[in-house]
């Protein structure tokens, strides 16, 4: 069997090449995004293994289906980037990876709390340079602090663990609240008094048509003056623009974000030699009280191992007419 890996990274060939192969199966790594000018690569291969920024709409699609393609195997949780109904009438199925490490990607959010909070990052660069004055570093206690957690699956709930480790009071909202993060003290309440008590606001809910631009500038000015926002769910739930407003206004106090609404043109590539044609990310990255990272959330080894382990294996199991972690089959 055929499989092609779009968006495969050296990190991504040394977790697939340390796991156990499944007999019979061949891998090829392709660097290169799944999009319309790439998707002839995938031309006699049965399964294409996609992440996050490839293009998975109707035409990329359709042509995947006419080369031959049976299944899209998503090295992701998240699948709002595959168009199911054209992979429904393509009689494609699609299975993911539900949960490679909840771990991975909420300790990243806290990563990107300590960091705004403490200002690490300004912190590493006055010290290389000579300049140890603490001026502009001052930061807060985390203890006692209110967090609104949005979405308590399976990363807002280790989220929600780790602050509560903090001394954080926890406010959620869900539309299915989690027992396990009720048992922490959490109070699910609505999005509005999320927003207006929280001092720091964390995102782990999927994007759909419910969710996109769930922050903008409306709830932006809803919130406490001078909160953290801190998004490691996907870009769209936000509406970029509108955080540049709120961040020269000083309603948003720090903002931490791993993913952006236009980052499949820019993110996981060395672009250091390209002037940026992003204005609104080049505007965002100048604030000193903003911290971007390009998705990264999940780049651990024990996300790597695991994403690496569960596709091989939803692969095989498909192979056998047993599928597995199905989104559609
Ligand atoms: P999950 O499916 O376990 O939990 C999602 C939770 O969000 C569910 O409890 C659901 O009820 C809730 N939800 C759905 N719509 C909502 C809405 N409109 N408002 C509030 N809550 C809502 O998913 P998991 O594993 O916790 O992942 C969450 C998201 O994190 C993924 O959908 C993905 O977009 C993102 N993610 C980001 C990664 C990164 O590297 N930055 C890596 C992995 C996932």
């Amino acid at each position: 069997m055929r499989i092609i890996l779009f968006s495969s990274q050296n990190y991504d060939r040394d977790s697939f090449l340390a796991a156990p192969l499944p007999a019979g199966m061949e891998l090829q790594f392709q660097p290169a995004r799944l999009n319309l000018e790439t998707v002839a690569l995938a031309d006699r291969h049965e399964v294409v293994c996609a992440f996050i920024n490839d293009d998975l709409s109707a035409p990329v699609l359709e042509r995947l289906a006419a080369g031959g393609t049976r299944l899209i195997a998503l090295r992701s949780a998240g699948y709002n980037h595959v168009d199911l109904n054209a992979a429904r009438r393509l009689q494609l199925t699609i299975v993911r990876v539900p949960a490679y490490s909840p771990h991975a990607v909420a300790e990243h959010a806290v990563a990107l709390i300590l960091a705004l909070n403490r200002r690490l990052h300004r912190a590493y660069n006055r010290t290389r340079d000579g300049d140890f004055s603490l001026h502009g570093l001052t930061g807060f206690d985390l203890e006692g602090k209110t967090v609104g957690v949005v979405g308590t699956g399976q990363i807002g709930a280790t989220f929600a663990r780790i602050m509560a480790g903090f001394g954080c009071t926890l406010l959620a909202y869900d539309p299915f609240p989690n027992p396990s993060v009720e048992a922490l003290g959490a109070r699910y309440v609505d999005l509005d008094t999320l927003l207006g008590e929280a001092q720091i606001i964390s995102l782990h809910c999927p994007l759909t048509a419910d969710s996109k631009h769930l922050i903008n500038a409306q709830s932006l000015a809803h919130m406490r003056r001078g909160a953290m926002l801190v998004n490691t769910g996907r870009g769209g739930l936000v509406e970029t623009p509108a955080l540049i407003e709120a961040l020269k206004d000083g309603q948003l106090g720090y903002l931490g974000l791993d993913v952006y609404e236009e980052e499949a043109q820019l993110f996981f590539e060395d672009r250091s030699d390209l002037p940026l044609q992003d204005d609104v990310l080049a505007r965002l990255l100048t604030f000193p009280n903003v911290i971007i990272t390009a998705h990264q959330a999940f780049l651990t080894r024990e996300a790597l191992a695991a994403i690496a382990d569960t596709t091989l294996a939803n692969i095989a199991a498909w192979a056998t007419g047993q599928p597995q972690n199905l989104v559609l089959g």
